[in-house]
């Protein structure tokens, strides 16, 4: 039987997360934190390099560092190393001397950068990070919220983040507040790769946003499709398509599980009706209500792994979570 999901299965190793904003990796070294492991990030020769946060002479934290000729230099006594870990310089023997074959930094991760993040993945990984085709549609601008840590795993977030079932009850100060409680029948679509997976859901909603409403050109209650897009492990997008106002707005969602209880989300809205920074702030504003919502939720949840094949009751509405939970079960095992 699969073991729950949990932020420190040792399954996610074998899949990419992001660890942090590419644009905010500059020309000194940056801890981060993934399972509860520290890795340290450089930038050597302009090309991103990862290693365990850790100096093989001492232990000490290489993030505490400098980069020198394109080095990495630990902050104790100032051994510098290259872009593939191998330690080139002990200043304690001099120009020249040997250096040790201990000395070497401890094997890297996989690293890459994918929607302005940088991602890493500690062992091979079995599935590529999900394709976004609205990160580059022309006709969407994309507007970051400050990164926000949660008390809950990143598997629950994403489970909330999939979730329409709880938008009348959850999100009663913002834009649930009236949305139909019933969840008609829909269906789940595989990714080629049966690494994720695509949901279609076409409802009605009041659509108080369409200024066209209040001119009397169009209906208050207007068609609205949903597509949510999820890609193992912690990747998922909604798009919310308003064909009358010809409103469309995208949430992009990437979880980086710091620790076994705390994870980082990192999101973007792709929308086509940013007019100004008045409208951006507006947007930011209005998600985090939205998102405080779900972390009130979230946070209070029984205990933070998500059981994966027994232990929770389904419904057909939850079709898209069961699925989730089947593709995590495969990664795990
Ligand atoms: S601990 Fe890094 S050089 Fe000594
Ligand atoms: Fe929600």
């Amino acid at each position: 039987m699969a073991s729950p999901l949990r932020n420190d299965s040792p399954g996610l190793r074998q899949s990419w997360h992001p660890v942090m904003r590419a644009s905010e990796l500059t020309d000194v070294p940056v801890r981060v934190e993934l399972f509860g492991d520290a890795w340290v990030l450089a930038r050597l020769h302009g090309v991103i390099s990862v290693f365990v946060d850790k100096c093989p002479h001492r232990n000490a934290r290489l993030s505490d560092g400098c980069i020198v000729r394109d080095q990495l230099q630990c902050p104790y006594h100032g051994w510098e190393f290259n872009s593939a870990g191998t330690c080139t310089h002990i200043p304690a023997l001099g120009e020249g001397a040997t250096v040790p074959p201990t000395s070497r930094l401890q094997p890297s991760a996989h690293v890459q950068e994918k929607y302005d993040l940088i991602w890493i993945a500690p062992e091979n990984p079995v599935c590529d990070i999900l394709d976004i085709p609205e990160w580059s549609d022309p006709t969407l601008s994309a507007v970051w919220m400050p990164c926000i840590d949660i008390k809950a795993t990143a598997g629950q977030f994403i489970d909330n983040f999939l979730d329409f079932g709880h938008f009348p009850f959850v999100h009663t100060g913002t834009f649930g507040a009236g949305e139909d409680e019933n969840i008609a029948p829909y269906e789940v679509q595989s990714t080629m790769d049966n690494w994720g997976f695509t949901v279609d859901y076409h409802h009605f909603i009041n659509n108080h946003e369409d200024p066209l409403v209040a001119a009397g050109e169009n209906p208050l209650l207007q068609p609205r499709v949903m597509k949510y897009s999820f890609g193992a492990p912690f990747v998922c997008c909604l798009r919310l398509d308003l064909p009358l106002a010809n409103q469309t707005n995208a949430i992009a969602i990437f979880l980086q599980p710091l620790d076994a209880h705390s994870t980082r989300l990192y999101c973007a809205m792709l929308r086509n009706d940013f007019t100004d920074q008045a409208s951006r702030d507006a947007a930011v504003a209005y998600e985090l209500a939205v998102l405080t919502e779900d972390i009130g939720i979230l946070e209070h949840l029984w205990d933070n792994e998500i059981p994966l094949e027994v232990g929770q009751a389904h419904t057909r509405a939850d079709r898209n979570t069961v699925e989730f939970r089947r593709i995590m079960s495969r990664l795990l095992a």
